[in-house]
């Protein structure tokens, strides 16, 4: 059984008091806009309300469901977020206003999701941005949304782990780290059927942090696996294998 407890009931949107501190008036505008384009009709339920951003389920115009990231302009993690943007050819003039820092925190995910998705790593395909808010596919098994990784317990450990690995690697030979790997950014609805998300840290290898970060995301997702599977593997062949070994001297130093 996929599903874990937590996930099969939704808490409607009336159940939460979320109103006053992520639906400001500037926020309401964006969700207006995007309800202009046709982007989104409502929002149905509440999927998530982490410290960073809420997520929520919505349906477009066509009544196709959807999930819809906003960002927290009220977020203590902002100061996080600027190495990750900093370094970024993409992203050049930086002002440290925090609603423009998170602005464009939302359009990095939004960059992030359509180079990997193109890439042809899973994540949910992209569908449209706008100041702090997100929509994008909506993962989920029927009209739940899917479990996380940690949240599920995988019957082919190394297998699985191994196409995470992969995912690295295809994304890495794509030009891009998602720096952010772990067993709480990959949503199931299968061992050959799951999802990565949260990718608004990835950034592109011309950043100085780049190839620090891809080893840090093979580290954690081979901890991982190690931990909760007691796999006996090694992550120094997985950095080989995504980095090749000519790089692999100048990078696994640090670690
Ligand atoms: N496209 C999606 N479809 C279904 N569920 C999603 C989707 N994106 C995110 N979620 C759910 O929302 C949760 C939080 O999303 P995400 O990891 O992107 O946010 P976050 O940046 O980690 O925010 P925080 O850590 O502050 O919650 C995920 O763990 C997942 O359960
Ligand atoms: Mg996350």
């Amino acid at each position: 059984e996929i599903m874990p407890k937590r996930f099969r009931k939704e808490k409607t949107i009336e159940d939460r008091e979320i109103e006053n501190w992520v639906f400001d008036k500037p926020t309401l505008l964006a969700l207006a806009k995007l309800v202009n384009k046709g982007y989104l009709s409502e929002l149905t339920s509440t999927i998530s309300m982490g410290k960073e951003a809420f997520v929520f389920k919505g349906k477009d115009s066509a009544g196709f469901p959807v999930a819809v990231k906003i960002y927290k302009k009220d977020t203590t993690l902002f100061k996080d977020m600027i190495p990750y943007i900093d370094g970024d050819p993409r992203f050049r003039h930086i002002r440290r206003k925090r609603s423009h820092i998170i602005y464009l925190w939302c359009q990095k995910e939004f960059k992030n999701l359509q180079e990997f998705y193109e890439a042809g790593v899973p994540v949910p395909k992209p569908y449209a941005y706008r100041d702090n808010i997100l929509v994008m596919e909506f993962i989920g098994i029927d009209d739940l949304p899917a479990p996380r990784l940690k949240d599920v317990l995988i019957e082919n450990p190394k297998e699985f782990m191994e196409s995470l690995i992969n995912d690295i690697k295809t994304l890495y030979e794509n030009g891009f780290v998602h720096a952010d790997m772990s067993e709480y950014n990959v949503l199931m609805r299968g061992e050959d059927n799951y999802v990565i998300i949260d990718v608004g840290q990835g950034v592109p290898l011309s950043h100085p942090m780049a190839y620090r970060w891809v080893v840090r995301d093979i580290i954690n997702v081979v901890n991982y696996f190690k931990r909760r599977y007691k796999l006996n593997v090694d992550h120094k062949k997985y950095v080989i294998e995504v980095l090749g070994e000519d790089i692999l001297a100048h990078y696994l130093g640090s670690y």
